[in-house]
């Protein structure tokens, strides 16, 4: 892994979407690998701003979302969809058939999960794929215990990640039960993996990471194999 600390959260921000402008400039038809939460707003302002700025074209590019709620679909406000358009997807020139979530709003959810790997792989595979990180070491809705094996898949939701995430909804009641998620094999197969860390809240998450220990009791731990990791975190938000 390869560790990068940055001043603040502004340049962490900066750092990170550095590694997909050069990325999209080299290759304008790459797979981008995608997360939501707190952590990658001022990622996604900054690829905004460039694409604005015409550093960065998005039109033949692919994104495929690490995870999505069960139940919800792009026009609930809670949804990682609706999240992903006011970041990024309505103020850049990506196609829609170009950007993909599990679909969590589907009847048949397990062949859902199934055919999102599927279809990755038919995108060539993601080329680098952002991750953020939860307190407990999770990835995408990979919950600690998780086998390391797993391709893409329903999750029921932990309470200690439907009570962080309930900020989102109107009550705890509003947040779904499930989710389906990239697996941590989905993630291992991108080309190259991008970590954003902010925050005194995951200071253990760091140390827990940097000690180098694998074990399926912290997902994020997984990360050690594979051979093109980049983690940017700072301490302050
Ligand atoms: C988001 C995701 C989650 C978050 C993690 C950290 O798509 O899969 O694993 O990356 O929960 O969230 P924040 O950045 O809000 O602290």
């Amino acid at each position: 892994i390869n560790w990068i600390e940055a001043a603040n959260y502004d340049e962490l921000s900066k750092i990170a979407a550095n590694i997909f402008k050069e990325e999209l400039q080299k290759h304008p038809e790459m797979v981008l690998g995608l997360a939501t939460g707190g952590t990658p707003e001022g990622f996604y302002k900054e690829l905004v701003e460039a694409n604005k700025a015409g550093e960065i074209s998005f039109e033949k590019a692919q994104s495929f979302n690490l995870d999505e709620y069960v139940g919800i679909n792009a026009a609930n406000k809670a949804s990682y969809h609706y999240y992903m358009d006011q970041q990024l997807f309505n103020h850049v020139d990506m196609k829609n058939d170009n950007i993909h979530l599990p679909e969590g709003d589907k009847i048949d959810l397990q062949a859902a999960a199934t055919q999102y790997d599927a279809k990755i792989e038919a995108a060539g595979g993601i080329d680098i794929q952002l991750l953020g990180i939860g307190v407990n070491g999770h990835i995408g809705f990979n919950e600690p215990g998780t086998p390391f094996a797993l391709g893409t898949n329903v999750v029921e939701l932990t309470e200690s990640t439907r009570e962080a995430n309930k900020i989102y909804f109107s009550s705890i009641e509003e947040v779904p039960t499930h989710a389906i998620t990239m697996g941590i094999q989905t993630i291992l197969n991108a080309k190259k993996v991008v970590l954003l860390i902010s925050g005194a809240s995951k200071q253990e998450a760091i140390n827990r990471l940097r000690s180098g220990v694998i074990t399926e009791d912290f997902p994020a731990s997984a990360l050690h194999n594979h051979s093109n990791v980049t983690v940017i975190y700072t301490d302050v938000k």
